[in-house]
């Protein structure tokens, strides 16, 4: 590994997290280099540099028909290894080395297959690369929910809520497509300024739900969002977003809350309103195509993804969870 970003998932995995106690090593937003290959793989060779991704078994239906973060083996093969196995143990204790198929808080991985996304074709120079780690959860999740769970379109409302790496990506991502207004809510304030810079029209503070209702429909002529995307964590914001929805609007939900979370929403107003809801794992993106797609988007200047960034040495590791957590940082990246 050569640097990993850090994503919210990797803090509500950690102690005390949720779906698994296994001790695990986290991380899943690796950049690096290959340093050996397994005799089934063949998209990637010794010395190739890589981002790396969520893991998918390319055998179920969803992975057969191009959806792999809907893959069947999904929560086995990115969260959960209760079977163990000797290759990683510390003090006697076996440990998972597979988060999301590859544990990038570490300095050197065994990393599974389909988490490899290989960008040697593109040529891009060691800096450049270092930035991209986001690019295969965080980044991905944003742009994808906004792009392809949501199919932004011109002119349409779009309201984030939560300015985290999702939210800022998910900004980016409304702005290319042309949605007007951008919205965005978040309870740190420190995060506004940036917000507008990066294409959201307006920002309102959250915290109190009745005040985001009444100032996004005051923006949005009254009716609510064509389009929004919940990416705090917790089935408060879904309902609030459902809620805040036009009729036909669709309401994308990426936000990992606890697994006892449910989500409950007055039915009436949801039916006679035609509203959809969207259940949305890694923006519903192929990372072998999507990835390719945000580096365009950032070569020309579209996806600004350095004014989101700041580089901590993997020594300074709580630091970055800390200024995290403050928003001092949207997204941190750890260099080894
Ligand atoms: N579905 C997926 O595939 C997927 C992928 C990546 C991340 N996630 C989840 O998406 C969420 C966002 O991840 P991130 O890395 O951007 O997190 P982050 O911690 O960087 O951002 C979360 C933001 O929510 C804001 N927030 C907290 N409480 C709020 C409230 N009451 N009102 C308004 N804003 C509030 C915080 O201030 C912060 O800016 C997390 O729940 C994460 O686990 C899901
Ligand atoms: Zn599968
Ligand atoms: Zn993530």
């Amino acid at each position: 590994m050569e640097t990993v970003g850090l994503c919210h998932t990797d803090l509500s995995m950690g102690v005390g997290g949720a779906i698994t106690d296994v001790p695990k090593i986290l991380g899943h937003e690796g950049t690096g280099k290959v340093l050996k290959i397994g005799s089934k793989v063949t998209h990637v060779a010794v010395g190739d540099p890589v981002i790396l991704s969520f893991t998918w078994c390319g055998d179920c239906s969803p992975c057969k028909s191009g959806a792999p973060g809907y893959c069947y083996e999904f929560p086995q093969g990115n969260f959960i290894m209760n079977d163990l196995d000797e290759t990683y143990v510390l003090d006697g204790q076996k440990i998972d080395g597979k988060f999301f198929g590859q544990s990038s808080f570490a300095k050197i991985g065994i990393v599974n297959g389909p988490s490899v996304v290989n960008v040697k074709h593109l040529n891009l120079d060691a800096d450049t690369l270092a930035k991209f780690g986001p690019l295969g959860c965080g980044f991905l999740t944003g742009a994808g929910a906004i792009t392809n769970a949501g199919e932004a379109k011109k002119d349409e409302s779009c309201v984030i809520y939560g300015l985290g790496g999702v939210g800022f990506a998910a900004i980016m991502a409304a702005k290319i497509a042309g949605c007007n207004p951008i919205i965005g809510v978040d309870i740190n304030e420190k995060k506004f300024d940036l917000a507008k810079k990066l294409g959201a029209t307006h920002v309102i503070k959250g915290g109190d739900d009745a005040e985001v209702s009444k100032q996004i429909k005051e923006l949005t002529g009254g009716h609510g969002a064509e389009l929004s995307l919940e990416c705090i964590g917790g089935s408060r914001f879904v309902q609030n977003a459902v809620d805040n929805a036009c009729h036909l609007g669709k309401i994308v939900y990426v936000g990992l809350a606890g697994m006892e979370d449910v989500i409950s929403i007055p039915s009436f107003p949801f039916m006679i309103g035609g509203k959809k809801l969207i259940g949305c794992t890694e923006g519903n993106a192929r990372p072998y195509e999507f990835i390719e797609k945000m580096i365009g988007w950032h070569a020309k200047g579209q996806f600004p993804i350095e004014e989101l960034q700041k580089t901590y040495k993997i020594e300074d590791f709580q630091l970055a969870v800390d200024d995290m957590k403050k928003g001092n940082v949207i997204k941190p990246i750890l260099k080894y």
